[in-house]
């Protein structure tokens, strides 16, 4: 996460103040409530993009100052998932968050947020074993935790997530009613390119011919809610459908294609209130995301 060095200078900046540890984070999240204002927290792993812009944007319009943390969490990655190569770029996500005037930033290294190996783990049952929790064993458990750990040192009022990871958003809005945090937790539409592809730090990973593919996503979505609009309603003939678009193309592996309840992640058999239609397909090495909501 950048050198000392990098951090220093960044702090000189008058727009963003850069807090490297939790204790300085706490101080300046607390000076800013002290004087009243409402705090809007953007959490994200960096290699920032649209997608996390529009939820910078939702916390500017709604919060009066706004605080961003980039943790590359180590405990949400499997062990031979893509930790090592995730794509970072401190120094440019400072330079975009200083043109969005930002007012904080969370940037620790993995040693301020785990100085031991956790003990204490926050698994929402039921909920983190579904769509993504089935082929990334421990995933949302590191992700609940770590949210859990930065919704405790910003203490913010509000925090944006966005719906393209609709499982995540789930996991941490159950997690914040159970666990009584006063945190309200907002969802955010998802952003995409213009032929469709949801916007995420992994579309870096591929090459031309997977970018292309990529899009099936999306058009498999499309097809379900043109299925949908014309009266289907049973999940297994609208997953069909959208299966039919994902296995014309060879260099795509579907992971799940899952009508669920948008809160329980249960599958839904036939949509008769608002949920779910959540695709996960791999590019290669590449897993990617997207989703949607169907509203009978
Ligand atoms: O969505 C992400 O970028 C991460 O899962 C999050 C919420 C920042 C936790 O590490």
């Amino acid at each position: 996460l950048g050198s000392i060095g990098l951090i220093d200078q960044a702090s000189a900046d008058p727009h963003v103040k850069i807090c490297a540890t939790i204790e300085a984070m706490r101080a300046s999240s607390r000076a800013l409530r002290r004087k009243g204002a409402r705090l809007g927290l953007v959490p994200t792993m960096g290699a920032l993009h649209e997608g996390h812009l529009s939820l910078v944007h939702a916390a500017k319009a709604q919060c009066d100052a706004v605080a961003v943390s980039i943790f590359v969490n180590p405990t949400q990655f499997g062990p031979n998932e893509d930790f090592n190569k995730y794509p970072r770029n401190f120094e440019r996500d400072c330079e975009i968050l200083r043109n969005k005037n930002v007012d904080l930033l969370f940037a620790p290294c993995a040693e301020e947020m785990y100085p031991s190996p956790a003990a204490t783990w926050v698994n929402v049952a039921g909920l983190s074993d579904r769509l993504c929790g089935r082929s990334r064993p421990g995933h949302f458990r590191g992700v609940a935790t770590v949210v859990a750990k930065l919704f405790h040192i910003v203490e913010a009022d509000v925090a944006f997530f966005g719906q393209k990871d609709a499982a995540q958003l789930a996991i941490i809005r159950r997690m914040v009613d159970d666990l009584n945090f006063a945190v309200e937790v907002v969802g955010c539409p998802i952003v995409r390119e213009p032929d469709g592809l949801a916007l995420s730090s992994r579309n870096a990973y591929l090459d031309p011919q997977q970018r292309q593919a990529a899009t099936a996503l999306y058009q498999s979505l499309q097809e379900i809610l043109r299925e949908f609009d014309s009266g289907e309603r049973r999940a297994e003939k609208l997953i069909a459908a959208g299966k039919r678009i994902l296995v014309e193309l060879p260099c795509l592996r579907l992971d799940y294609l899952e009508i669920v309840d948008p809160e329980t992640l249960q599958e839904i058999r036939t949509v008769s209130r608002e949920s779910l239609v959540a695709v996960a397909a791999f590019l290669g090495p590449t897993r990617l995301l997207d989703n949607a909501v169907l509203k009978p």
